[in-house]
């Protein structure tokens, strides 16, 4: 039985601050399993887990591949190229399948928002949503604000700038839901064709200006321009868009403060990020990727309902 306020993890919006700071202490420890020379616990050896992933990924899904080895769950990895669903099979008949070997968490990602939803009211097992369409990345947007909380304290009060393609990104929205339940206040900065029309009606503050929202913010969180999903063109070029909203150096330097720069990856070098922002000292983008395993380890075992690690 789950341990956080809800049987899934389908997205931010349905968690409270109470499972996030549940979720934090949980991965602290975790964190500290992972330093050790053995980085594996028993915790999960009774639960069998199927990676199911709809869509490309890199970081997420070894991440969530490492985290339940380091768990010692069985798992199973399945990519829908080379699956069934390529002659026509229904995502709910392809997993109630996959149910039937008795598996009990699926860790699913899926071009379509809303798909972990709609399966979530069709079978029994519990659902963790590694990113679906537009709409939600929740682990994602825990492992950054667990970055951001390493890097800066309690973000209550801090000023966290989201970068980039907004329209098209499911971590913006997370980010929003995780930073805004933590605390923290949200501005979002980008192109008007990128930003949607109904941001400020989710609390979060709208700029088109990113050397003032730099001059704003705490924490940087660059998102890359999703050309997967731009069906028309809202930016003349990645040149152009560079040249007007990439993260340069020069600006860094004309700050009188430091502040963190992160992306979830993967980065687009020379279009939203310059590579001398990446990998400067401002930069805690391969810490995110770091603390995503100790992040999913924790959702992995609150949702098993683990007791005490
Ligand atoms: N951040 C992220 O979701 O990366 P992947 O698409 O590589 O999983």
């Amino acid at each position: 039985m789950s341990l956080l306020s809800q049987k899934h993890l389908l997205g931010i919006e349905f968690i409270t601050e109470e499972d996030i700071n549940l979720i934090f202490e949980t991965a602290t420890q975790f964190k500290e399993v992972l330093q050790r020379k053995i980085k594996k616990v028993p915790s999960l050896r009774d639960i069998t887990i199927a990676n199911l992933f709809f869509e490309n990924s890199t970081r997420t899904r070894t991440s969530f591949e490492l985290a339940e080895k380091r768990l010692s769950a069985d798992i199973i990895n399945f990519s829908a190229s080379a699956s069934s669903t390529k002659k026509g099979e229904t995502l709910i008949d392809t997993v109630n399948n996959i149910l039937a070997m008795k598996v009990d968490i699926i860790v699913m990602r899926h071009p379509n928002p809303g798909a972990h939803i709609l399966l979530s009211k069709h079978i029994d097992a519990q659902i963790i949503n590694a990113g679906d369409g537009t709409h939600e990345h929740p682990t994602q947007a825990l492992l950054d604000a667990f970055s951001m909380r390493e890097k800066i304290g309690d973000l209550r009060g801090k000023n966290i700038a989201i970068f980039g393609d907004i329209k098209h990104s499911r971590v913006a929205i997370s980010n929003i839901y995780c930073l805004q339940k933590l605390g923290a206040n949200v501005r979002v900065c980008g192109p008007p064709t990128l930003i949607p029309k109904y941001m400020p009606s989710l609390g979060v503050e709208v700029s088109y200006d990113i050397e003032d929202t730099l001059k704003w913010c705490d924490v940087a969180n660059v998102l890359r321009i999703q050309l997967e999903r731009q069906d028309i063109k809202y930016i003349p070029s990645l040149r152009e868009y560079n040249i007007a909203f990439g993260i340069k150096k020069e600006m860094l330097d004309k700050l009188n403060k430091k502040i963190v720069i992160m992306h979830p990856g993967p980065m687009n070098r020379g279009v939203e990020i310059d590579s001398d922002v990446a990998d400067s000292d401002h930069s805690i983008i391969l810490q995110q990727v770091e603390n995503g395993v100790a992040i999913r380890m924790a959702v992995l075992y609150l949702l098993a309902g683990k007791g005490t690690l």
